[in-house]
């Protein structure tokens, strides 16, 4: 098996930048339009064979190190008792967000061989066939409330941060199950195979340091500390990351995501040595020329030798329009920069 990704992980010196994709498994792939166009986006997360395959599919087209189970943070929220659905172009929606006390109490904490059987599945096919390490994944607590609070995708977070300001019993009472959930849910994945797991902190960066600090951070660091025994390593990615990176280096993850608005050479200085760092191309890159991609990357990998190890990623998940070659290119050219 190809380890040089959890090698990164762990800080250990590999003979090239191992690299793989956020959210590599998905539309900016013809191979997976063509199974997507057949079976609607839940009905392809709970069907292990169909997820199995499309969470190959990067790993064989564009020769990533890792591959990341094909799901979505949203999932396991659903089983908590939230109604989901999908909309082609307005993304997810909860029809009966969080709201009130009332609303907390109902949820419920999930039981994962019980309620995601299907999620189990796919990672225990995907391990009988993949030659690089399986990622599982979650939301960290706070973007999962997001969605829980706003009922969807949202630009200022106003609801979730009214009940943060005005309702704190309410918001810390969502939270401590959110935790739990998660932590149910990211041990079973592990124990079912997944090699690492990744916390998408995806709207951390919308609240203030002193806000992340207080509601975000205390959560994610939990579900960290409780996953940290089953010792596979735990990758914290915060979008949106520049004025609140030095606290979360402080969570407890071996390895920090950063994302593309703040300067790799700036990152490593905020981020302790005894952290891995994985990022942080701009995803709008990839529509440029294949000469400015190659200078881009090779700024970032520069820049990242500072850190113990880099894992190279984009700074946030890969755009639906991407042109496919564009993100092979990255990839061999990552591949072959070696160690630079
Ligand atoms: O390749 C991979 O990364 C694995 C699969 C994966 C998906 N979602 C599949 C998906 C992962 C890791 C996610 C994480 C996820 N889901 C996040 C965190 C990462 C991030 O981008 O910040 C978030 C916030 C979500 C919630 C979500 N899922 C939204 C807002 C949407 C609609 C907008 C969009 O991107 O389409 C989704 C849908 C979704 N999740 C798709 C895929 C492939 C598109 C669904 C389709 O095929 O139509």
């Amino acid at each position: 098996m190809n380890d040089t990704f959890l090698k990164a992980c762990m800080g250990e010196k590999t003979g090239y930048t191992p690299v793989w994709i956020m959210r590599q498994a998905g539309r900016f792939l013809p191979e997976y339009r063509k199974i997507r166009a057949k079976v609607d986006f839940l009905t392809l997360c709970k069907t292990p064979e169909l997820a199995a395959e499309v969470t190959m599919q990067p790993v064989d087209i564009l020769g990533v190190d890792a591959a990341i189970l094909f799901s979505d943070i949203l999932i396991p929220i659903e089983k908590m008792g939230l109604k989901l659905k999908f909309y082609e172009k307005k993304g997810p929606k909860f029809s009966n967000p969080i709201r009130t006390q009332k609303d907390a109490d109902k949820l419920k904490i999930i039981n994962p061989d019980e309620d995601i059987p299907y999620v189990l599945e796919t990672i225990r096919i995907l391990r009988k066939g993949l030659n690089v390490p399986l990622i599982g994944f979650s939301g960290a607590p706070f973007t999962a409330a997001t969605y829980m609070i706003e009922g969807g995708s949202s630009k200022n977070f106003l609801k979730t941060k009214r009940i943060i300001y005005n309702d704190p019993q309410l918001f810390t009472s969502l939270m401590e199950k959110i935790t739990q959930t998660t932590i149910a849910y990211l041990t079973a994945k592990i124990k079912a195979g997944a090699q690492a797991v990744q916390l998408f902190d995806s709207w951390a960066g919308a609240l203030s340091p002193n806000d992340y600090e207080a509601a975000a951070f205390p959560y994610a660091k939990k579900v960290i500390e409780a996953l940290k025994p089953l010792g596979v390593p735990i990758i914290y990615f915060v979008n949106d990351c520049a004025g609140i990176l030095s606290i979360a280096a402080r969570a407890g993850s071996d390895v920090i995501g950063v994302d593309w608005r703040v300067d790799m050479a700036e990152a490593v200085k905020k981020v302790p040595i005894t952290l891995t760092v994985q990022g942080n191309l701009d995803p709008c890159v990839l529509f440029s020329t294949k000469t400015h991609i190659k200078e881009m990357a090779l700024d970032i990998i520069k820049k990242a030798k500072a850190a113990r190890a880099h894992i190279f990623n984009l700074g946030h998940g890969v755009l639906p329009e991407t042109p496919p070659e564009n993100v092979k290119t990255l990839v061999e050219f990552v591949h072959e920069a070696g160690d630079i």
